[in-house]
């Protein structure tokens, strides 16, 4: 393996062959999100699926600084759609039960643990956050469904073509996101999966390639949204 490879790495473990030095870099990245994840929220139930605690940040901003991310921690806090499809899937086991499930951009990991709680086979929980990926471990592991796996799952990328059921909560808030999430939730519905989003009316719904299938009205976190209450549809692709 050529040393030019372990540059990326910190200091202090370039003198390591390529692979120890790969898997150490590694433990000690996870380390530094679980810390962050545990040091930065507390543990709160789901206001609309109070079935589930969630590691829960009491604002954003503060929190945001501290991860030195272009992106907001997401992670910390239930979204309205997640709300939502986790609240759907509680109430629908029959959409989840005994099938493989992938939950794609699942931040907390909120909709991959009420899968695994309606009693999905396997649950994979996809997400490109590091942070993300530590609180859904320690998420999955606090609410007793360590069957959910937390997975680098980009959606820029195609996969998910072993889910038998693929899950999307709350991804249609940016438009390049927006397109992505689409792109793959349609090639995800031609390798034969069943394919349910949740979204609460974010700007780059695509509304005309869903087909609403029940709706709920939803407490959210004030310092997250315009509204105390919003309407969270969930959707499934035809
Ligand atoms: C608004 S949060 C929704 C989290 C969760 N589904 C919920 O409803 O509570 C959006 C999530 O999308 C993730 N995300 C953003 N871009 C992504 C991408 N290209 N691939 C996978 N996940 C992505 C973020 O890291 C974040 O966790």
């Amino acid at each position: 393996m050529k040393s030019e490879e372990k540059a990326d790495f910190p200091e202090r473990f370039r003198a390591l062959p390529y692979s120890a030095a790969a898997a150490a870099y590694a433990r000690a990245m996870t380390s530094e999100a679980e810390n962050l994840v545990q040091s930065a929220t507390a543990r709160a139930a789901v206001p609309f699926v109070p079935e589930v605690t969630l590691l829960t940040a009491a604002e954003p901003f503060g929190l945001w600084g501290r991860t030195e991310r272009d992106a907001p921690p997401f992670w910390a806090f239930p979204w309205a759609g997640g709300q939502g499809l986790a609240r759907y899937v509680l109430d629908h086991p029959a959409a989840v039960a005994g099938r493989r499930v992938l939950d794609v951009a699942s931040g907390s990991g909120l909709v991959a643990i009420a899968a695994a709680k309606a009693g999905a086979a396997a649950v994979a929980a996809g997400d490109i956050d590091d942070n993300a990926l530590a609180a859904i471990a320690l998420n999955a592991a606090a609410n007793g469904t360590p069957q959910v796996r937390p997975r680098r799952i980009d959606l820029a990328a195609t996969g998910g073509a072993r889910a038998q059921v693929v899950l999307a909560a709350d991804v249609f808030y940016q438009r390049e996101l927006a397109a992505l999430a689409l792109a793959f939730l349609k090639a995800a519905r031609r390798a034969g999966a069943t394919v349910l989003a949740a979204d609460p009316g974010r700007a780059f719904l695509p509304a005309a390639d869903l087909v609403p299938v029940t709706s709920y009205r939803i407490p959210v976190l004030a310092i997250l949204e315009d509204a105390p209450v919003k309407t969270v549809t969930i959707y499934r692709l035809p």
